[in-house]
């Protein structure tokens, strides 16, 4: 088996970035001819200034000098000033055309990595343990899906990409500034560091108010989700005035949050601005008085004028992308850590899907289970039964005696220590069996079943996209729904959910009872799947089920003694151990917790049939 592959920030990002780096590359290599060409444009201009309507030689390299002399040299060019014109405006043809491929082919490859981003991240979360699910808050996963992959990919799309281009930018600006006046020059690269320190301190300073505003965004948005899927107990327990005024403080608070961080940006830029400004001052002055003693040429001046503007954008915003890469930094960390959770995975010699298949037609057996979800807090200890194959076997207890939790160790959504005893069936420890295959063959109805946002027959039929509408009818039969559904008007098409109909708890319940049915699997769970519906439904289904159940072997939770009457052998939980098992008519006989819930129950029934 392939083991699972640990990734560190550059090798999780050179994973993402596969089949899209060729685009970067491209996209790069575009961004530099743009660069170079905008800042030859400025070339151009001084030697036009300096050689064509001034007298002074030519400087430019000799195979340019060799083309100008070709045509006729200054001379010619003075009377023909429109190909100057001309070849400046090709020049900024060039740069828009390849201004355009950066773009074009940047947005290719930053669409493609952050769906490189996406498909990797769900198909890992698919893959991950039932228990780190529950450990994780939902919202944060979503948070960390969206906005954390959205800042990887700026960071890596347009972030790598523009410092590439602000490097390429400085370097050649200040090439043609030394190359024309050294002193000039000097004042302009030392205000450099000061400018990206400047705005690198700023930014990282702003950089915890971008945060707690994007935190009380969360909250905002926490509190409208919770108002909308919860509007149901909003409305019973009048507490409309009460949402909207916690909405309305968390509101005003997040304004105030971003009233003030606009402010401190607007002085950001007030003082950015002024630095610029210092600096093109300075070089103002003494460019101009170079140019008064004759120590820099017309040309050179303007020239050189136009490469410090150039340079100023950039160098501001590299102190802006210096602080920006650090929450990329973290946002990378919040994706490793999904990426480096431990995927749900099978020993490397699990046994076959046919043995398991044939190993689930044997006994149920828990041989001494103790398991708790925390270190130190035993939720079920020492449980030992057998479930011989093809009856049916009762839980009864309390609520958190372990009964769901007692499921979730068969179905392996939560792993049982080995030294915490050991569960097998047909003869086969479960841990030896590949997690899929099992749950293939365990066929649970969930106590609180979730049906997904599409139609009935789409939820019922889940296992299977090719199931007949009869099979799907026929598991619906026998779970007592199939009247009611086709009681809709769009019957099985109907979509369940936000998008259709509600369905009530006691449909659901038997929607999932007929998903479930539709797997025959030969091992069927009924967690307390029945607790929606009314006795007579109740027993209505168990008459259907019965009938139809075959040679499976069934678990029947519930706290309804009469559901769990048709059993051969119940089993009596209370905090997690065993305090009584047996027929229903030996626990009868034995007088003890069993037969006081029936007692109860009965005379509930009786009270009820009297009135
Ligand atoms: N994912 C979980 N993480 C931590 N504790 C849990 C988890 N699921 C259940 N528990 C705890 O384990 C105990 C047993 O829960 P379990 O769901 O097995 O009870 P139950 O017998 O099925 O109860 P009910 O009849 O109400 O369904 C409870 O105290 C519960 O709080
Ligand atoms: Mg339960």
């Amino acid at each position: 088996m392939k083991k699972q592959a640990t990734y560190t920030k550059s090798s999780m990002v050179a994973h993402f970035m596969r089949g899209c780096t060729r685009f970067f590359i491209f996209s790069i290599v575009m961004s530099f001819i743009n660069t170079l060409l905008e800042m030859l444009i400025p070339q151009v201009i001084r030697q036009f200034v300096d050689s064509v309507i001034g007298s002074a030689p030519f400087n430019v390299p000799p195979f340019v000098l060799n083309m100008i002399e070709g045509i006729g040299g200054a001379p010619y060019l003075r009377s023909h000033m429109h190909l100057v014109a001309i070849l400046i405006g090709v020049m900024a043809l060039l740069v828009a055309l390849a201004f355009y491929g950066t773009n074009q082919t940047n947005s290719i490859a930053a669409e493609k990595l952050h769906q490189n981003i996406r498909e990797e991240l769900f198909a890992h979360i698919q893959k991950l343990p039932f228990a780190w699910h529950m450990k994780n808050k939902t919202g944060d996963i979503i948070q960390r899906c969206t906005s954390d992959a959205e800042r990887v990919r700026i960071f890596i799309a347009e972030q790598m990409v523009s410092v590439v281009r602000i490097i390429i930018m400085m370097t050649l600006s200040l090439y043609f500034m030394f190359s024309m006046d050294w002193r000039l020059s000097l004042v302009a690269a030392c205000s450099i560091p000061i400018i990206i320190g400047y705005s690198a301190f700023f930014h990282n300073r702003i950089g915890g108010s971008f945060e707690k505003c994007d935190q009380n965004e969360g909250i905002l948005s926490t509190i409208a989700q919770e108002n909308l899927t919860g509007v149901r107990v909003v409305r019973a327990f009048g507490r409309e005035e009460f949402e909207r005024k916690r909405f309305e403080k968390q509101n005003v608070y997040y304004t105030g949050l971003w009233v003030s961080l606009m402010n401190l940006m607007a002085v950001f830029w007030g003082i950015g601005d002024f630095i610029s400004g210092l600096q093109i001052m300075l070089i103002l002055v003494l460019g101009s008085v170079f140019c008064v003693r004759g120590t820099l040429s017309a040309g050179e001046f303007i020239a050189f004028l136009t490469y410090n503007s150039m340079l100023i954008w950039p160098v501001r915003q590299l102190g802006r992308v210096i602080s920006e890469m650090s929450k990329a930094g973290v946002s990378i960390d919040r994706i490793m850590y999904i990426i480096n959770s431990p995927l749900e995975e099978d020993k490397e010699d699990a046994v076959s899907r046919e043995e398991t298949d044939k190993a689930l037609r044997g006994d149920i057996v828990f041989d001494h289970v103790s398991f708790g979800y925390e270190p130190d807090i035993p939720v079920v200890q020492d449980i030992s039964f057998t479930i011989p194959h093809g009856t049916t076997f009762g839980i009864l207890g309390s609520t958190g005696s372990g009964k769901s939790t007692l499921m979730h160790l068969l179905n392996r959504l939560y792993e049982l220590p080995p030294e915490q005893g050991k569960i097998t069936i047909g003869g086969v420890d479960i841990a030896e069996m590949k997690a899929q295959d099992l749950r293939r063959d365990i066929g649970m109805v969930l106590q609180e079943p979730f049906l997904f946002s599409r139609t009935i027959s789409e939820n019922i039929g889940i296992t299977d996209r090719n199931m007949s509408l009869e099979e799907i009818r026929r598991a619906a039969k026998i779970a007592c729904v199939d009247d009611t559904i086709t009681e809709f008007k769009e019957g099985y098409d109907t979509v369940v959910g936000e998008r259709g109909v509600t369905l009530s708890g006691g449909q659901k319940q038997r929607t999932a009872i007929a998903r479930m049915l539709t797997q025959k699997a030969p091992v069927m769970v009924f967690d307390d799947s029945l607790s929606a519906v009314d006795a007579e439904t109740d027993a209505k289904i168990r008459h259907a089920l019965s009938q139809s159940l075959g040679d499976s072997t069934v678990i029947l939770i519930s706290h309804r003694i009469t559901t769990l009457m048709q059993a051969s052998c119940i089993m009596v939980l209370d905090k997690g151990r065993i305090v009584e098992m047996g027929s229903p008519e030996e626990l009868l006989a034995l007088n003890g917790v069993y037969k006081k819930i029936y007692d109860m129950q009965q005379g509930l029934e009786e009270a009820e049939e009297a009135v």
